[in-house]
């Protein structure tokens, strides 16, 4: 089996972090998803990884970072795709990559619970033509929605209904046989002027195709939106295995539910987890509260941070006011200032977002 991460995309809704980085490198417990997505598909025993990656400057980031694969001891290929055409578009131009074979397509920014290797088992020994992922969720109108027989079997998908006729949202982690390089050619572009995914399976049900629809039960979470990467970052943090590889000094409090990696240094600070300290990272005079991931090389000081993420070589210094339900990007400063006069002084990206008190 072959598997295909879709890694394009503008990341829109999470600007200002996405205009200098693809939102599939953001890091979730200080790995970036499309790593997790990497290993995911690594674990169930899939070597052989397509990545399709946009034309722009995000596409070059994802190579640089992930590189040919080595690293997870897999085969990376990456295809570019010039414009966001859609996901079955997508499938389209891997045909080359793909050939025959089955293969899994999976949303490089998708963070499931408890991975893949169950899906990826039962698919290959069965001889269903596809496999979708459905779990139950509160705004299906924003997804592929699944509406199913008395009999558990599709009746028919939809994709972004404005009324859904059921809440099985359409996870983004799909299996086909070659058969879907039929339905894709067969598709037509929807509203959005994209080629939808779910359009082409739909097309298998109607063809008769076996299209095996399982229900995840775990947690999902689609990373667009800081909202969701904070509780993305939460879920993982709660599955990670805490362990000191750094430095803790006696006069701090760590609670055992704290990572701290290698050359992480707490001094005279509280850590209370799910947390994790990156590498090289400071903690001093601080209180990092729980469900915070702070990335390598940065420093907290004299200040207080909890349910938020941190991305490397940022400092917090002498802030008086404790931060929450934050994304910070890299190479951020904030610190007190004494220069008159007495104001708030920011430097702040196009799209950013500031909560004051
Ligand atoms: C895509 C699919 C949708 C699916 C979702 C899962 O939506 O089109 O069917 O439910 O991914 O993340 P998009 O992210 O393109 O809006």
């Amino acid at each position: 089996m072959k598997a295909l991460i879709l890694s394009g995309g503008k990341g829109s809704r999470l600007y200002p972090l996405t205009y200098t980085n693809a939102k599939q490198l953001i890091p979730v417990a200080n790995k970036p998803v499309l790593f997790r997505v990497i290993e995911a598909i690594r674990d169930a025993g899939i070597s052989d990884i397509g990545i399709i990656i946009g034309s722009g400057e995000n596409g070059r980031r994802v190579q640089n970072a992930v590189g040919q694969g080595k690293r997870w001891g897999v085969d990376i290929t990456y295809i570019v795709q010039e414009a966001p055409l859609g996901l079955a578009h997508c499938v389209i131009i891997a045909q080359d990559f793909l050939g025959d074979d089955r293969f899994v397509m999976f949303l490089g920014d998708n963070v499931i619970e408890g991975g893949i290797s169950n899906l990826i088992s039962d698919f290959r020994d069965s001889d269903h033509n596809c496999q979708i992922v459905l779990t139950p969720v509160q705004e299906p109108q924003h997804y592929g929605v699944a509406e199913l027989n008395p009999d558990r079997s599709i009746k028919r998908l939809v994709e972004k209904p404005r009324e859904p006729r059921s809440n099985l949202a359409l996870v983004g982690i799909y299996m086909f046989d070659e058969n879907v390089h039929s339905a894709v050619q067969a598709i037509k572009p929807s509203w959005r002027g994209e080629l939808e995914i779910t359009d082409a399976i739909q097309w298998l049900v109607e063809q008769d195709y076996n299209v095996h629809p399982y229900i995840h039960r775990g947690w999902w979470i689609d990373t667009g939106k800081p909202i969701d990467m904070l509780a993305a970052n939460s879920k993982v943090l709660e599955e990670l295995t805490p362990r000191v590889d750094g430095f803790v000094d006696k006069d701090s409090q760590v609670d055992e539910r704290v990572f701290v990696e290698t050359g992480a240094q707490i001094i005279n600070s509280v850590v209370r987890g799910p947390t994790i300290i990156g590498k090289n990272t400071r903690i001093v005079n601080s209180y990092v509260g729980p469900f915070t991931s702070i990335y390598h090389d940065c420093l907290v000081e004299d200040a207080e941070i909890e349910h938020s993420l941190m991305l490397e070589h940022s400092q917090i210094i002498d802030v008086p006011t404790r931060i929450t339900d934050s994304l910070i990007g890299r190479n951020v400063e904030m610190h007190h200032s004494e220069l008159k006069p007495r104001a708030l002084k920011v430097t702040l990206g196009d799209n950013s977002r500031l909560g004051l008190v």
